[in-house]
């Protein structure tokens, strides 16, 4: 039986199933951009919550390294296409590791172990007769790996994603996967699974299209090589997509297993939730679940497509000459500031704009202001008026700091499971900001002349533990900030080690409470958590 996990925003089951994650395996065409940036801190977020939350957690990434568009490329560069590809992963790889990606699996699909998969997916798919010869004539944008119709095409056939990119005529025999055979089927399927296609907006595109009637579409190309030979005709490559797609499944295979179907879906699948932008919703939302159904396997649970990032306004892009890289914003502004302003500011699921000066902005004041300056000053208060210890009192139940930051983890967890990330930081910055209203208001300065030590200790406690929680809770997306402020709250926790020490995790166990502030703990001399970002000159 397949265990599968509730992803609504119900509390997590007593016996955590496992939850697997994916972000699209990228082109190789081009070093990475913020686009793929954007969809993998997202991923590496939601991995980290549930791998918090005790969850037995695998995050899939990696690179779509077949088809015209990279044998193209290559050829441009003057290169063969798999060194093309080896140096390309390079600069992917560094950049996880800049922006503190946890990953499990990178999967290359040029990986041999993926061709014993595609070849036995193709295999089932072709027994169950779904696979025919036949003639394609039509329009192919090779940006998009995709045949497009007249009205995704200017007069002039440029499409309309890439309109400097003139789309191809194509008239040649491929072969053919009757997708048009499941429409019903898949039409079932999301009717039962109104939670399979996420956002709401995203799912409706998605019926709508499929309503409009569904055409099969070719699975191989003659004329190219780059890519796997299709098993029963050596002269067809496989199309990309249907190669690709399958990079989820081979990258389940533990790293010694022989590769095949049985053994890469017999722990890891089905996949919990597939992250992806909108403009490749349709292969995941349509072409796989059909492709599934044929093969006769699970369909994945959750699919979410997040929206476009814009610049200044602005489609980003090559010919604009406006796109971000990453590594040197990374390399300016470190990766915690990178990773919250981009699932703090942005909607997950809608188009988001990045500024350069909003986004110092954002980022000072909820991180070095609203955070770092509470806990300094609260700090400070505590080595004045405490001895540097964590005082010893119980907060009355009827604090206001302590009633709000007993319900964060619900809040938090519900934003975390529902892909939320925008949410999940605003309930923590919330806490933060009553924290300080609260500092302010109940001025334990004045107590502390008054004399009214009791006071002043349950105050300093309310906010010390109000700063840990959201720490806690932030943790999936600053990590290394929230390791920061436990350490001067007087833990040894990095944040960074949850994935990989169990042991680490088991001490977290209740940490999501209030309450995890241990009385007399030593607390460290105050240092500025979070160093204000500065425009560059
Ligand atoms: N190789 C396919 C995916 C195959 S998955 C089995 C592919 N690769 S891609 O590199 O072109 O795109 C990867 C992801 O980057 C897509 O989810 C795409 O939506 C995303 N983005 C590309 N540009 C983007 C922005 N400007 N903003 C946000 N995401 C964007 O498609």
């Amino acid at each position: 039986m397949v265990v599968t996990e509730d992803l609504t925003s119900s509390p997590p089951p007593l016996q955590p199933s496992p939850f697997t994650i994916t972000t699209p395996l990228y082109y190789v065409n081009a070093l990475p951009h913020i686009g793929s940036a954007y969809t993998t801190m997202a991923v590496d977020a939601v991995g980290r919550f549930y791998r918090l939350q005790g969850y037995p957690v695998l995050m899939i990434t990696g690179t779509d390294e077949h088809g015209q568009k990279i044998e193209r490329t290559a050829q441009e560069r003057n290169k063969n296409p798999q060194e093309h590809c080896d140096e390309i992963v390079q600069g992917f790889t560094d950049l996880w590791q800049k922006l503190n990606i946890r990953y499990d699996r990178f999967i290359r699909t040029t990986d041999d172990r993926h061709r014993a998969i595609v070849v036995e997916f193709f295999e089932r798919v072709w027994a169950a007769g779904d696979i025919y010869s036949g003639k394609q004539q039509g329009w192919y944008c090779v940006s998009c790996e995709e045949f497009k119709e007249e009205r995704e095409l200017t007069e002039d056939h440029h499409c309309l994603v890439h309109p400097n990119k003139q789309a191809e005529w194509r008239d040649e025999e491929n072969y053919f996967f009757r997708l048009s055979k499941y429409q019903t089927a898949l039409q079932q399927f999301y009717g039962d699974h109104p939670e399979f296609i996420q956002p709401e907006s995203r799912r409706n595109e998605v019926l709508a299209f499929v309503e409009r009637g569904l055409q099969d579409f070719s699975i191989s190309r003659v004329n190219i090589d780059w890519g796997f030979a299709l098993p029963n005709d050596p002269k067809h490559t496989l199309y990309v997509w249907f190669d690709a797609l399958l990079g989820y499944v081979t990258a389940l295979l533990e790293p010694d297993e022989d590769p095949t179907l049985e053994n890469a879906l017999k722990h890891w699948w089905p996949i919990s939730t597939h992250v992806i932008g909108k403009d490749i919703l349709r292969f995941h939302a349509i072409y796989w679940p059909a492709m599934l159904m044929s093969a006769g396997l699970p369909i994945p649970q959750r699919l979410f497509g997040h929206g476009f990032l814009t610049k200044d306004g602005q489609k980003m892009g090559k010919t604009l000459g406006n796109t971000i890289d990453p590594v040197a914003l990374i390399d300016r502004y470190g990766s915690d500031a990178v990773r919250y302003y981009f699932l703090k500011e942005i909607e997950f699921g809608r188009d988001g704009d990045f500024n350069e000066t909003r986004f110092i902005n954002i980022v000072n004041a909820d991180l070095a202001n609203d955070l770092g300056n509470l806990l300094n000053r609260t700090l400070k208060m505590a080595h004045k008026y405490c001895e540097g210890r964590v005082p010893s009192v119980t907060v009355a139940e009827t604090d206001p700091l302590r009633q709000l930051g007993t319900t964060l983890g619900d809040r938090a967890g519900r934003a975390y499971r529902a892909m939320a990330l925008h949410e999940a930081c605003q309930s923590v910055l919330t806490l933060a900001q009553t924290g300080n209203k609260y500092l302010d208001e109940q001025a334990p300065w004045t107590k502390f002349k008054q004399g009214d030590r009791a006071a002043v200790e349950a105050i300093l406690y309310a906010v010390l533990e109000s700063v840990r929680l959201a720490a806690y809770w932030l943790s999936p997306i600053v990590p290394q900030l929230s390791s920061r402020i436990y350490g001067q709250l007087g833990f040894a926790v990095d944040f960074d080690r949850v994935n990989a020490d169990p042991s680490l995790r088991e001490q977290l166990g209740g940490h999501g409470h209030w309450g995890g502030l241990p009385a007399g703990q030593g607390l460290v001399e105050p240092q500025p958590v979070f160093q204000k970002l500065e425009m560059p000159q």
